[in-house]
């Protein structure tokens, strides 16, 4: 069993997915933390994100594993667990950009189809109902307007002690929403199987709710 969730940034799709995974005993992939180590290794680094064939090659040596540890979900990188560096607002900006490339994302997929190949999952990010995982039985297009996944967001990162604004939070959520959703390779859009639901003025809980239905009543059916 596949279970897709595309979406902007900010939707909610990943709290939605680890409790969908956790009540249903599915595994959560989240590959959006993929793309995010990929950005994180690069400015480590200092390699140019504008180097579209050092980052490619930078990703294909890399190894990328997600481990379930004491903490949940947790994201390694050649080894070490980088999950506490990843959501920062300068690498959320650097996964946008390494993602826009075409083989990073093929090095990536391929990893993502591994996964999914051998366990039932519930896999998040911004092709996964387009392109990773074309015959998934359940596809959603999570979206919301730019001003909530932004709030959303704005106080998520609050709860985690980081400074933040919430202008610079909305702003930067535009700038990759555009990005995403127009690079050549895989831009964000829902699959033309895909049901979009939105949950704009519904708060996480809310919609986390909304969703878990669905899909119960999907998965049911
Ligand atoms: O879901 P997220 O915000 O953690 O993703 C970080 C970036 O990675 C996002 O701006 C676009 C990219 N991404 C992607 O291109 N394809 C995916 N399947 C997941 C994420």
């Amino acid at each position: 069993m596949q279970i897709a969730i595309d979406g902007p940034a900010g939707a909610g799709k990943s709290t939605i997915s680890k409790f969908i995974a956790q009540e249903m005993g599915y595994l959560y992939i989240d590959t959006g933390a993929m793309y995010r180590a990929i950005g994180y290794k690069a400015l480590k680094e200092n390699i140019d994100l504008d180097d579209n064939q050092k980052v490619d090659e930078m990703a294909k040596s890399s190894d990328i594993e997600l481990k379930i540890t004491d903490h949940g979900q947790s994201i390694f990188l050649d080894g070490a667990d980088v999950t506490s560096h990843i959501r920062t607002p300068e690498v959320s900006m650097a996964a946008s950009k390494v993602s826009a490339i075409g083989g990073v994302r093929r090095t990536l997929v391929d990893l993502q189809r591994k996964i999914a190949g051998i366990n039932n999952v519930i896999m998040d990010g911004r092709d996964i109902g387009t392109v990773v995982l074309p015959d998934a039985e359940i596809k959603i297009f999570l979206t919301a307007s730019a001003e909530d996944r932004a709030m959303r967001r704005y106080l998520e990162l609050k709860e985690k002690g980081m400074e933040v604004n919430y202008q610079a939070v909305l702003e930067d959520m535009e700038t990759r929403d555009y990005n995403d959703s127009h690079r050549a390779e895989s831009p964000l859009k829902a699959a033309d199987d895909a049901t979009v639901i939105d949950t704009s003025g519904q708060t996480l809980g809310e919609s986390v709710q909304t969703i878990v239905e669905f899909i119960k009543s999907r998965v049911e059916a």
